[in-house]
C-alpha cells in the first residue's frame, strides 16, 4: 500500500498520497488538497515544489550527482559526444550506430534556413544582444513552418520540428554574432560535424582561409554536453509551461531562451567574466569583492557561486575547472582572470559566510574562461549555454506533451485591497 501523509488544520485531518521516484525521492501529492480543504500551498520561487514527474534527468544536490537518463555526467562528458547525448535525452536511450547516423544526417540536412530570415536579422541593430536575436529568430520559425501551430500535429511532424531546431539553432547563433560584428553571414558547411560547422559559421571571414581547430571543437562539444539538461530549472520550467498551453515548440523554446538570458540563470556566465574583469581592473583585490558579496546592503553577488539545488558542489563545475586548465594549456592561452577566479574560489570556500550558506562555484564560474580561450566573445556566452541546453528543453517539452500534462497555472494568495466602490474622477 502506498504511503499517506496527514495534514491537520482547523480540527480536520486530511490524507495526502505520497509519491516515490525511482531514486527513492518522496513527494506529498497535494493536487486534491484544495478540493478537500480549501487550502492551497505557498512556495515562492517553487523552492520545494515538484511541478512534474520526469524520467529525463536525475540530480542529487547533496551528493553532487547529475545523470541524464541514468548515465553519469562524468562518463558522458568523457566518452560521448553532444549529438549522441542529444539523442539520449530526446529518445531516452543511447543510439545504435545506425540510429546515430540517421539522426546526425537529418540534422545536417536541415542546417540551412529560409533566406527571408536574413531580412529579420537585418532589422536588428548591431548593438542587439545575441540572446534577444536568437529567441526572435527561433520564434520566427512559427511563421516559416505554420503547421507547427497545430496542437494535433502528428508525431512525425513534431520530430521534424525537433530536427529543425537542432539543425538551425547553431546557424542562428552564429548569425546573431555576425550581426553584432556587422559582417556578412556564413552558410552552414554540411561536411563538418555539429560543433565544427558552428565554429566555421561564427569565425570564417570571406577574405581569409579558416580551418576549424579540433581542440576548440572538442572543448566546445564537451561544454555543450555539460549544459544539455538540468531538470526543472527556470528556463526548462518555462519551456514546459509555455508548451502546456499547446503553443508551438518553436514558441516554447524561444521562451526558454529568454528565461535563460537572465544573470541569475544562464546569463551568469557573462556576468562572471565581467565581474572577474572588473576585479582585475580594480587592482585584483578579491577580498573587497568578497566583502561586498557578504554585505546585505550591497546588491553585489558573487556571480558563478551558489545554486538552488547543489549544496556541496556542482559536478559540472568540477569537470569544467579541469577542462579550463587543459584547454588553456593546449591552446597556450594565459588568461590573468583565471588566477583571479582561483583566488576568489579559494577565499570564498574558506569564508564562513559562504560555508554557512553552502555556496560553491557553479557551472558558470569557469565556463566563461574556457569560452574566452576558444575565442567566443563575452555576450555570446549565454548563447553557447542555449546551444547546449536545446536538447534538454526539447526532451522536456516532448515529455510534457507525451504525458498529456495539464496547463501550468499556479495559485496565489491575494494581498491587495478588498472590494471598494468606484469613484468618479472629481470625487477622489
Ligand atoms: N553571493 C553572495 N551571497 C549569495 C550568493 C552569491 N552568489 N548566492 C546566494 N547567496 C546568499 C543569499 O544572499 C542568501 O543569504 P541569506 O540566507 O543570508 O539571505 C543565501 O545565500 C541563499 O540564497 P538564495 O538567493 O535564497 O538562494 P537561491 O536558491 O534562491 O538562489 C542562485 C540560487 C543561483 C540564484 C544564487 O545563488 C545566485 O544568485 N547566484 C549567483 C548567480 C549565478 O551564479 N547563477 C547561475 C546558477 S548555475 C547556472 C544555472 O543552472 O542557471
Amino acid at each position: 500500500m502506498s504511503e499517506i501523509a496527514k495534514l491537520s488544520f482547523d480540527g480536520n485531518e486530511y490524507e495526502l498520497p505520497v509519491t516515490e521516484g525511482t531514486e527513492n525521492e518522496k513527494a506529498i501529492d497535494i493536487a486534491k488538497l484544495r478540493g478537500q480543504s480549501g487550502l492551497i500551498t505557498l512556495d515562492p520561487g517553487f523552492k520545494n515544489t515538484g511541478s512534474t514527474q520526469s524520467a529525463i534527468t536525475f540530480l542529487d544536490g547533496e551528493l553532487g550527482i547529475l545523470r541524464y537518463r541514468g548515465y553519469n555526467i562524468e562518463d558522458l562528458a568523457e566518452k560521448s559526444n553532444f549529438l549522441e547525448v542529444s539523442y539520449l535525452l530526446i529518445y531516452g536511450e543511447l543510439p545504435t550506430q545506425e540510429q546515430y547516423d540517421t539522426f546526425a544526417k537529418e540534422i545536417t540536412y536541415h542546417t540551412l534556413v529560409h533566406e527571408d530570415i536574413k531580412k529579420i536579422l537585418d532589422g536588428f541593430p548591431s548593438v542587439a544582444h545575441p540572446m534577444g536575436v536568437l529567441s526572435s529568430l527561433i520564434c520566427s520559425l512559427t511563421a516559416f513552418y505554420p503547421t507547427s501551430l497545430d496542437p494535433n500535429r502528428t508525431d512525425d511532424e513534431i520530430m521534424l520540428s525537433i530536427v529543425r531546431l537542432m539543425a538551425k539553432l547553431p546557424t542562428f547563433a552564429a548569425w546573431a554574432y555576425k550581426n553584432k560584428m556587422g559582417h556578412p553571414v556564413n552558410y552552414p558547411d554540411n561536411n563538418l560535424d555539429y560543433c565544427s560547422n558552428f565554429l566555421k559559421m561564427m569565425f570564417a571571414l570571406p577574405a581569409e582561409k579558416y580551418e576549424v581547430d579540433p581542440v576548440i571543437a572538442k572543448a566546445l562539444d564537451k561544454l555543450l554536453i555539460l549544459h544539455a539538461d538540468h531538470e526543472q530549472n527556470c528556463s526548462t520550467s518555462t519551456v514546459r509551461i509555455v508548451g502546456s498551453s499547446q503553443a508551438s515548440i518553436y514558441a516554447s523554446i524561444s521562451a526558454g531562451i529568454n528565461a535563460l538570458w537572465g544573470p541569475l540563470h544562464g546569463g551568469a556566465n557573462q556576468s562572471v567574466i565581467e565581474m572577474l574583469e572588473a576585479i582585475k581592473e580594480d587592482g585584483g583585490d578579491t577580498k573587497r569583492y568578497l566583502d561586498k558579496a557578504k554585505d546585505k546592503n550591497d546588491p553585489f553577488r558573487l556571480m558563478g557561486f551558489g545554486h538552488r539545488v547543489y549544496k556541496n558542489f556542482d559536478p559540472r563545475a568540477k569537470i569544467i575547472k579541469k577542462a579550463a586548465d587543459e584547454v588553456l594549456a593546449k591552446l597556450g592561452v594565459n588568461d590573468p582572470v583565471l588566477e583571479i577566479a582561483k583566488e576568489l574560489e579559494e577565499a570564498a570556500l574558506n569564508d564562513q559566510y559562504f560555508v554557512d550558506r553552502k555556496l560553491y562555484p557553479n557551472v558558470d564560474f569557469y565556463s566563461g574562461i574556457i569560452y574566452r580561450a576558444l575565442g567566443i566573445p563575452t555576450d555570446m556566452f549565454t548563447v553557447m549555454f542555449a546551444l547546449g541546453r536545446l536538447p534538454g528543453w526539447i526532451a522536456q517539452w516532448k515529455e510534457m506533451r507525451e504525458n498529456n500534462e495539464p496547463i501550468g497555472r499556479p495559485r496565489q494568495v491575494y494581498t491587495g485591497a478588498n472590494e471598494r466602490g468606484y469613484k468618479e474622477m472629481g470625487n477622489r
